[in-house]
């Protein structure tokens, strides 16, 4: 049943919505709520969700279906009627993001563009992720299956999760592993998941090393010292990863 109430509601939702872009997009924080509602595809799609999901719940048939579709053609965001959105959720830049059916995301969460929180078969039932409060997950990231990530965690930008995540936690990779856990590594002699081995750049460094040994032997044998171009060891970047943005 559709009341005063749960008009009340949604709108409050709605408004903590819009909060939480300007709080968020450092780009947003000058933009008043009107020019967010009218230009953010992804709040578009939210607020489209917060009514299509109360007509969903109604038993409205077609309806909630028809409006999630119109909202995927506009914004690029696909939210299922029935999936379920805490507070404060902010969907930046919004393209290419898609929610299903079982999903449940917690309180002000934030996902970036090109976030799926996706099932992983043709299995009924709970078989999308459920999200705690505080999460981040960015862009490009793919959540799959009936997994719970917990409170305050982190995922970093393309990431394929596929398995439970602690709370505090980010998690990396393909598949993603934590490589913080309370801002500390993980213990353990394989925990180290942000740097997996390369073993193309390994070959050619192995060929590279055989290469300048020969040289070497060669050199010692003639005399004479190959020119040319220098052979550097390959080594592997270090350095800051993006966040946010
Ligand atoms: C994961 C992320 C949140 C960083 O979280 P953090 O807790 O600050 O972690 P750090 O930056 O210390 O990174 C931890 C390790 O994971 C690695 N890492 C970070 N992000 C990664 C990613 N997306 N993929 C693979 N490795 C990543 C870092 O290199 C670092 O390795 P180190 O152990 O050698 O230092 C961030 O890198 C990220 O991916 N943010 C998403 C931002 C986004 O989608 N923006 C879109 C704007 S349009």
């Amino acid at each position: 049943m559709i009341g005063f109430a749960t008009f009340a509601r949604v709108g409050q939702e709605v408004r903590e919505d819009l909060a939480a872009a300007q709080q968020r997009d450092p780009a947003a924080r000058s933009v008043s709520r009107v020019e967010i509602l009218l230009t953010y595809g992804g709040v578009q799609a939210l607020l489209a969700h917060r009514i299509s999901h109360v007509l969903h719940e109604a038993g409205v048939p077609l309806i909630p279906g028809i409006l999630a579709n119109l909202m995927k053609v506009v914004t690029g965001v696909e939210i299922h009627p029935a999936a379920r959105i805490g507070r404060g959720l902010f969907i930046d830049h919004g393209a290419g993001v898609v929610i299903g059916e079982t999903a449940e995301v917690g309180d002000h969460v934030t996902m970036y563009q090109g976030v799926t929180l996706g099932g992983t078969g043709f299995a009924r039932g709970k078989r999308h992720p459920t999200v705690g409060n505080q999460v981040m997950i960015g862009s490009g990231a793919k959540l799959l299956g009936p997994i719970v990530v917990g409170a305050r965690s982190k995922i970093g930008a393309n990431s394929v999760v596929i398995h439970d995540v602690p709370a505090d936690a980010t998690v990396v990779g393909n598949p993603g592993h934590p490589v913080r856990v309370d801002g500390r590594r993980p213990d353990g002699p394989d925990a180290d998941w942000a740097h997996l081995p390369d073993p193309v750049a390994d070959a050619i460094g192995g060929l590279a090393d055989r290469l300048t040994e020969l040289e070497e032997l060669m050199a010692e044998q003639t005399g004479h010292k190959p020119g040319g171009a220098e052979v550097r060891r390959l080594e592997r970047r270090r350095g800051p990863d993006s966040a946010g943005g």
